[in-house]
């Protein structure tokens, strides 16, 4: 069985019956059009290597942000995941709730596509696939990005929180003493996978190997 990459081309699934890989940990991985796209590049990655099978479909706008803000091609990014669907192929086996997956994080996730989830009203396989995962009481993660943000915005937020989903906007924590942009992605992305229960070893966690001991005083920094 084949689907089909962003140009149309067929790509192996692993749904053959011969080389399925029964019970394996699935995700999917929205990109929509917001800035941000190396956050769900980051996403693909991190999930590869907790072994976690990816589905990712991308929107149209995440398109043209992936051509802007990425030094890589689509193709490069899609070889990322283990799945890839067409924005508009809404047969495709994440837009039932019969094919079972731990959930799905949205990242970056877009104004537009954040208020057409939390309405209920989709047009487009991202945001059916989040749809169907919320009806399945499974994880939803938007890492929302936008600012400033108006009222129909936080408005939008409460009412997709209000339905299940959890919305994340991908805050950089300073006290991780960032040094890259890409320990700033890392750190999030490391956050939204904690909220799946799955360990990525991205996030330096307070108590453990950051913040351990007595507090610096304010003349000490150095
Ligand atoms: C370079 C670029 C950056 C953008 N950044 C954002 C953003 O941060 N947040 C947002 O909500 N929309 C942003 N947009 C606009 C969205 O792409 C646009 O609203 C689009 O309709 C979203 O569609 P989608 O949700 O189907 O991906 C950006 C567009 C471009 C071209």
């Amino acid at each position: 069985m084949f689907e089909h990459d962003l140009f149309g081309k067929p790509v192996s699934t692993f749904q053959t019956s011969k080389d399925r890989k029964v019970n394996k940990q699935r995700v999917i991985v929205g990109i929509s059009g917001a800035s941000g796209a190396v956050y769900g590049q980051a996403a693909l990655k991190a999930l590869r290597m907790a072994g976690v099978e990816t589905h990712l479909v991308v929107s149209r706008s995440g398109q043209i942000t992936i051509a802007h803000e990425l030094a890589l091609k689509i193709s490069q990014l899609t070889a990322l995941a283990d799945v890839v669907y067409r924005i508009d192929d809404i047969g495709a086996a994440i837009s039932s709730g019969s094919f079972k997956t731990m959930g799905m994080i949205v990242a970056p996730c877009s104004i537009r596509t954040l208020s057409e989830i939390a309405s209920g009203v989709t047009s487009s396989l991202l945001t059916r696939a989040a749809d169907v995962v919320l009806k399945e009481r499974r994880k939803l993660v938007l890492m929302v990005r936008e600012t400033p943000l108006h009222l129909g915005h936080l408005r939008a937020m409460t009412q997709v929180t209000e339905i299940g989903a959890i919305v994340m906007p991908p805050v950089p924590a300073f006290y991780a003493r960032p040094t890259s942009v890409e320990d700033i992605v890392n750190h999030s992305v490391g956050r939204a996978l904690d909220l799946f229960g799955l360990e990525s070893d991205l996030v330096p966690r307070w108590g453990e190997t950051i913040g351990v001991g007595s507090s610096p005083s304010a003349d000490s920094a150095d």
